[in-house]
C-alpha cells in the first residue's frame, strides 16, 4: 500500500511539471479527478483490501483528493492571471476589463460655461451656428469692415496660413457666413474656438473659446441689444446682475459698446474678485455696421442689427472661481474633478 500511494505521488509531481496552461491543468484534473481518473480505480481497489486496512486506505485518498483540489484552484488562478497579463500587453483595450467608477469623467469647466449659454439663448429661438477654425481673411477681417492696417491684422497677432487663410481671431466671421447663406431674419449663436498670438499666462491662452451672437431683421434698435444682453447677464449670473454699457469701438459695429455686469460676489460694493470696481467686463458688443451688411448683400436701409461677442474662458473662469486659465488646458484630474 505504501509504495502504491508513494508512485502515485511520484507520478502526480512529474505530471505538475508539464501543466503550462488551462488546457494542460484541465487534462491533469481528468487524469487524477475525473470519473474514471486514478483516484476513481484506486477506491475501486480497495473492496480487494484487508478490513483493517481500508480505513486508513481511504483516509489517504481522500488525503490525495484534497491536495490536488487546493493546488488545482491555485494553479488555475495563477495561469487566468497571466493569460490576462499577457492579453493586457498584445491587445490595446480591453472590454472585460472591470473599470473603477471614480475614474469617470467629468464635464470640462468650458463645455458646462458653453452648454448653459447655448441654453439661455437657444431658449429663445437662437439658431446654433458652426464656423470653422480656419477662415478666410475675407470673412475674419474685411467683411467685418476691419482697416488693412488694423493692429489685430497684423502678422504679430495673427497666426496666418500662406493662401488667404488664417487661424480666426474672433468668432465674428460666423456673421458674415450666416448672413451670407440664411434668410432674414436671423437670431443665432455661435460658440467656437479662436486664435492669437498671445504669450502664455494666467489671463492670456493663444487659444481660447469665444461666443458669438447676431440678431438681423426690420427695426432692431439698440433697446433689444441692451434688454437681451441684460436679460442674458440676468440668467448668467443671477437676477439681481445689473449692466453697464460703456462705448467702444470695433470695425464691425456702430455705435459700438463693452457691456460689464455687477460684481456678482459683492454686488457692487467693491470686493477682490472684482479688483474694486464692483463691475466686471463681459463682452462687446454694438450695432452691425451698415458697410457689413452690405458686404453681405442685405440692404442697411431696410434692415439692422446687433452682435454681441464674448470670451468663454472669461465666463467659465468667473463663473467657477478659476484664478489662471492655464488650469483649463493642463488636463490635471485633480482640477479638472471638482466640476
Ligand atoms: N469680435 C469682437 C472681439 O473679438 C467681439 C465683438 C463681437 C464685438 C461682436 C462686437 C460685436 O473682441
Amino acid at each position: 500500500m505504501k509504495e502504491k500511494f508513494e508512485r502515485l505521488h511520484d507520478n502526480i509531481e512529474l505530471d505538475k511539471k508539464s501543466i503550462s496552461d488551462m488546457t494542460t491543468l484541465n487534462e491533469f484534473r481528468v487524469k487524477y479527478l475525473g470519473k474514471k481518473g486514478e483516484l476513481k480505480l484506486m477506491m475501486k481497489e480497495m473492496g480487494g483490501l484487508s478490513p483493517e486496512d481500508r480505513p486508513i486506505f481511504g483516509q489517504k485518498v481522500n488525503e490525495v483528493r484534497d491536495a490536488l483540489e487546493a493546488y488545482i484552484a491555485d494553479k488555475k488562478s495563477d495561469i487566468e492571471r497571466i493569460e490576462m497579463n499577457e492579453k493586457l500587453m498584445t491587445e490595446d483595450i480591453d472590454v472585460t476589463l472591470d473599470f473603477d467608477e471614480e475614474l469617470c469623467g467629468t464635464r470640462h469647466p468650458i463645455t458646462l460655461a458653453v452648454r448653459e449659454l447655448v441654453q439661455i439663448f437657444t431658449a429663445q429661438g437662437y439658431k446654433l451656428k458652426e464656423g470653422p477654425e480656419i477662415e478666410t481673411v475675407f470673412n475674419n477681417f474685411d467683411a467685418l469692415n476691419s482697416p488693412i492696417d488694423h493692429p489685430s491684422r497684423s502678422e504679430n497677432d495673427t497666426f496666418y496660413f500662406s493662401d488667404g487663410l488664417l487661424l480666426r481671431t474672433h468668432t465674428s466671421g460666423v456673421q458674415i457666413r450666416t448672413m451670407l447663406s440664411e434668410q432674414l431674419p436671423i437670431r443665432m449663436i455661435s460658440p467656437g474656438r479662436c486664435f492669437r498670438k498671445d504669450e502664455l499666462d494666467a489671463t492670456h491662452s493663444p487659444m481660447f473659446h469665444q461666443f458669438e451672437g447676431l440678431v438681423v431683421g426690420e427695426g432692431i434698435t439698440m433697446a433689444d441689444l441692451k434688454g437681451t444682453l441684460t436679460n442674458f447677464a440676468k440668467e448668467m449670473f443671477g437676477e439681481n446682475t445689473k449692466t453697464i454699457f460703456r462705448p467702444h469701438d470695433f470695425p464691425f459695429t456702430e455705435p459700438s459698446a463693452e457691456m460689464d455686469v455687477s460684481c456678482f460676489k459683492c454686488g457692487g460694493t467693491g470686493c477682490k474678485f472684482c479688483g474694486g470696481n464692483g463691475s466686471i467686463e463681459i463682452l462687446g458688443c454694438g450695432m452691425v455696421h451698415p458697410k457689413v451688411l452690405e458686404h453681405c448683400n442685405i440692404d442697411p436701409n431696410k434692415y439692422s442689427g446687433f452682435a454681441f461677442g464674448m470670451g468663454i474662458d472669461r465666463i467659465a473662469m468667473l463663473k467657477y472661481e478659476i484664478d489662471d486659465i492655464r488650469l483649463l488646458y493642463q488636463n490635471d484630474r485633480r482640477f479638472l474633478e471638482q466640476f
